[in-house]
């Protein structure tokens, strides 16, 4: 099913939607790790923001959405420039992939990082870098597509204080077998 999932990239009127996914997910994934007023603060109160922000978003970003039959979105990748400066050998960062619950192990997850990997084949440089939470099994996901484990920082989210970890493939499309 995964492997024929639909995926197309997002243009401006998607917007909203991805901002939507992204909140549903977040709560999700973090609810009983991040406090509770932080995720209402972050995506009750201040979706409308974020909603606007995605809308003016840097055009050297690149966003895929997965998409039902029905078409509605599921889940989206975005992915640009490496925002880090401490890590020249991974020039493409993916800053974000979320699926909305009911739609997580199926596969679409691996369907949406696939046109990364096209977009980074032809660079002379393939790397890319990701970054999750410690506590997120997102880690298990990365390291199942053979992302490799770099380094660990803290982060403050709310009040509260994590670590991230940062994983990097030298070679993604390798990785997918599209090499
Ligand atoms: C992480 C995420 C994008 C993965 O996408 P997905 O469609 O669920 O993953 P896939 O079905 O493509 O998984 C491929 C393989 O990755 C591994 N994997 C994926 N999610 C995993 C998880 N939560 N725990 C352990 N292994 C996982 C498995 O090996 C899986 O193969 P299997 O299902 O045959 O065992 C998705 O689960 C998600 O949106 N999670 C919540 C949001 C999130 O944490 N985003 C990442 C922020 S850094």
């Amino acid at each position: 099913m995964a492997n024929t999932f639909p995926i197309r990239r997002a243009g401006p009127a998607d917007s909203e939607v991805i901002t939507r996914v992204h909140a549903a997910s977040w709560r999700t994934t973090y609810q009983g790790l991040v406090e509770d007023a932080f995720l209402d603060e972050f995506f009750d109160r201040g979706l409308d923001d974020r909603i606007a922000a995605r809308r003016s978003q840097r055009h050297d970003d690149l966003t895929w959405v997965a998409v039902t039959p029905a078409n509605h979105v599921v889940g989206y990748l975005q992915t640009g420039p490496t925002r880090d400066l401490g890590f020249p050998e991974y020039p493409v960062e993916l800053y974000a992939i979320y699926l909305v619950k009911g739609w997580q192990r199926l596969g679409v997850g691996r369907a949406l990082v696939r046109p990364l990997a096209e977009a980074v084949h032809d660079s002379p440089n393939r790397g890319v870098l990701v970054w999750a939470l410690e506590q997120n099994s997102a880690r298990d996901f990365y390291e199942s597509l053979c992302a490799q484990y770099l380094t660990a920082e803290p982060i403050r989210i709310g009040r509260l204080d994590f670590k991230k970890c940062a994983y990097g493939w030298t070679d993604l499309p390798g990785c997918l077998g599209l090499s």
